[in-house]
């Protein structure tokens, strides 16, 4: 079976974004595709860290990974920072990319503008960790949403450098997006940037883990426009054309069809409809969430099995690539 690679930074609480992107996809590819779900912990040191939250943070993650459906028998589920084997290929690869190469990332740009206090240089090498962390696994395809696009692209190009230089080493992997009107949900306050989980209005991201009082307030406030119309177009109706992906991505109808459903319905009334929708899904999710939460040692115990597995596949792939090198 060809292996899926995808990942989540236990950077505070996941988002909409994240489960819509990414999560939500996660347990129905498990029988066609060996997949391999890590968390990402050490990207998240990329910004500083408040070490309680972090670490309960990156619990949270895995109980949120099990309640969307994962299942620890097929799928590798597993820390990242218990795999030191991503530290190895992370540095092996920095001497294979260039610097003016990094320069281009759009996310480091971005985040070096937030971030201006912090500019690191793990910020930098970001993108590199992620290359190191798909390659490692000879992954066929790697799931994400539309903002990490450029940093595969970057993968693509270093497997492809270091392939031509040494042979057939890595696989090269695809981009796997599973649906385009869900690679990008947008921020609720500010419909033409992404919901992110950074995001310091609370108000423009829903959180998994909101209750059904705070789903429909952050709804209802939602920018959309003043023309009363429902339909899509992502150019002059940025907000509605959000709410409308968000709506179809967890009903599964087509965007045509809820144009059609809501053709004589109010904005009011489409985002009361929405938020239920919303928090259906949530408050299912959130029940298994809490189950999980609880179960500490069947959640440290998950770890320790996907750390084992993931680190068998890490160690003999590192292995090829030191001795190519002659290290
Ligand atoms: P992170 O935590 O920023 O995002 C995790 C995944 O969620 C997707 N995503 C979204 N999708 C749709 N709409 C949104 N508003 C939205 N916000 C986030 C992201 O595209 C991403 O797929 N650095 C990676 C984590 C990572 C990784 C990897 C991913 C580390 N190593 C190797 C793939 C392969 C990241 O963006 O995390």
């Amino acid at each position: 079976k060809p292996i899926i690679f995808s990942a989540i930074q236990p950077s505070g609480q996941l988002t909409l974004g994240n489960f819509i992107g990414t999560i939500s996809h996660w347990s129905t590819i498990q029988d066609k595709y060996n997949c391999i779900y890590s968390i990402a912990d050490l990207h998240s040191i990329t910004v500083s860290q408040n070490l309680y939250l972090f670490k309960k943070n990156k619990l949270d993650t895995l109980a949120i990974y099990l309640a969307s459906g994962v299942d620890p028998q097929k799928s590798i589920i597993f820390m990242q920072s218990e795999v030191h084997e991503h530290c190895q290929l992370n540095w092996i690869l920095n001497c294979y990319t260039y610097f003016g190469e990094l320069m281009r990332m759009t996310q480091f740009k971005s985040k070096s503008k937030i971030n201006s206090q912090n500019i690191n240089i793990g910020l930098f090498n970001y993108p590199i960790l992620m290359s190191a962390d798909i390659l490692l696994y000879q992954s066929d395809k790697v799931l994400i949403g539309q903002d990490q696009k450029q940093h595969i692209e970057l993968t693509r190009n270093i497997a492809h450098r270091f392939n031509s230089l040494y042979g057939n080493i890595f696989k090269i992997p695809d981009i796997y997006i599973p649906n385009k009107y869900s690679a990008k949900i947008m921020s609720l306050l500010n419909p033409y940037n992404k919901m992110s989980k950074s995001d310091s209005n609370k108000n423009s991201v829903i959180f998994l883990l909101d209750d059904q009082k705070t789903v429909l307030k952050k709804i209802s406030k939602s920018v959309t426009d003043s023309d009363g119309k429902i339909f899509y177009d992502i150019n002059n109706k940025a907000g509605i054309s959000n709410l409308l992906n968000i709506f179809s991505s967890l009903t599964g109808k087509s965007i045509l069809e809820l144009e059609k459903k809501f053709f004589n319905t109010t904005y009011k009334d489409f985002k009361y409809l929405l938020a239920n929708v919303i928090s259906k899904k949530l408050n299912d999710l959130q029940e298994k969430f809490y189950y999980f939460r609880s179960q500490k040692s069947y959640l440290k115990n998950i770890l320790d099995i996907g750390a084992y597995k993931a680190r068998k596949k890490a160690k003999k792939n590192i292995k090829v690539i030191y001795d190519i090198l002659n290290l």
